[in-house]
């Protein structure tokens, strides 16, 4: 039996105070929150955010009628609940690799800074694709192996592993860097249309970071943007599900019991109190406002 590919579960970890706030990365978070401003459509049905994590970029959906938060960690989720509300807003503590949505529930997805954690790329592509409808956009963002940085330390022998080689390198446990070309072909053999390529976050460097205000780094950052070359150490992919490789249509009502299911046996749920209920009795907790399908109660 294939064995389960590993996770890399933020859990309470402080992440949010140790990496972003007041960690001297607005530069990045101005300019992930510009593409996704270019790329997300005007209006839309249900999004789901994959790995979505305390909720920093949750907030750029709001044109979207429903928003769900899919992450490992149920802590990092009942802080975004803190944040958010449940006014328009789902919370789901699942596996990505394993996801209680029905076929065709989303009409848009969004994986930013997530897929570097995954080893078992294909898998969670399948998952997501299956998740969403026919045409539905997917937004994803990805470490890429290939940038400038790493081919200059490369030239003076000072990486351990090889930029120009299409598999992942898995640099620090969970952690994987990507080629370009390895992941766009994962993305296509999986049903998805490449649109657009924006790669962002040229400027990356401590020393630039502390000599140029931000606005002027992002306005730099857009210029080079518009290059497309993807030798930037974080690039963003505007997907689109083909024609014919989606199912059904997005169910319109917001109520969770639509359109979740049992992440094990694909079967329908119903609630009974604090728990979610298959016919065959297996039980799903919901802690906090957030529906927990980690590990089933039972
Ligand atoms: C670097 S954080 C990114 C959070 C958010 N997208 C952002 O840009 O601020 C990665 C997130 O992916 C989640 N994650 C990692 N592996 C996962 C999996 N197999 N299933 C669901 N979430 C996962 C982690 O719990 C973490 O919150």
């Amino acid at each position: 039996m294939k064995e389960r590919p590993r996770i890399c579960d933020y859990g309470d970890s402080s992440y949010r105070q140790d990496f972003w706030e007041g960690r001297g990365r607005d530069y990045e978070d101005a300019v992930e929150r510009r593409v996704l401003a270019k790329l997300l459509p005007p209006a839309g049905e249900r999004l789901l955010e994959i790995g979505a994590g305390f909720g920093r970029i949750t907030n750029e959906y709001r044109m979207f009628r429903q928003i769900v938060l899919l992450d490992y960690s149920l802590e990092q989720l009942q802080y975004a609940r803190g944040r958010f509300g449940d006014e328009g807003y789902l919370y789901v503590a699942a596996d990505a690799y394993q996801m209680p949505f029905r076929k065709g529930t989303f009409d848009a997805a969004t994986m930013i800074r997530v897929i570097h954690h995954f080893e078992d790329l294909p898998t969670v592509l399948a998952q997501i694709e299956g998740v969403l409808s026919d045409k539905a956009n997917f937004i994803l963002e990805y470490a890429n192996k290939r940038n400038l940085k790493a081919m200059l330390r490369h030239l003076l022998g000072l990486n351990a592993w090889n930029p120009y080689t299409l598999s992942p390198v898995e640099f620090v446990e969970l952690n994987f860097n990507f080629h370009p070309e390895y992941i766009e072909r994962q993305v296509r053999d999986c049903g998805f249309e490449l649109r657009t390529t924006i790669p962002v976050s040229w400027l990356r460097l401590g020393l630039i970071k502390r000599a140029l205000p931000t606005g002027l780094l992002v306005r730099l950052d857009a210029a080079l943007q518009g290059t497309g070359w993807r030798l930037s150490p974080s690039v963003f992919l505007d997907l689109r599900l083909k024609k014919g490789s989606g199912t059904e249509v997005v169910a319109a009502s917001s109520d969770p019991l639509t359109f979740l299911k049992c992440p094990l046996t694909g079967s329908q749920l119903r609630r009974e109190g604090d728990a979610l209920v298959t016919r065959s009795g297996l039980r799903w907790g919901i802690k906090q406002g957030v529906f927990d399908f980690r590990q089933p109660l039972n």
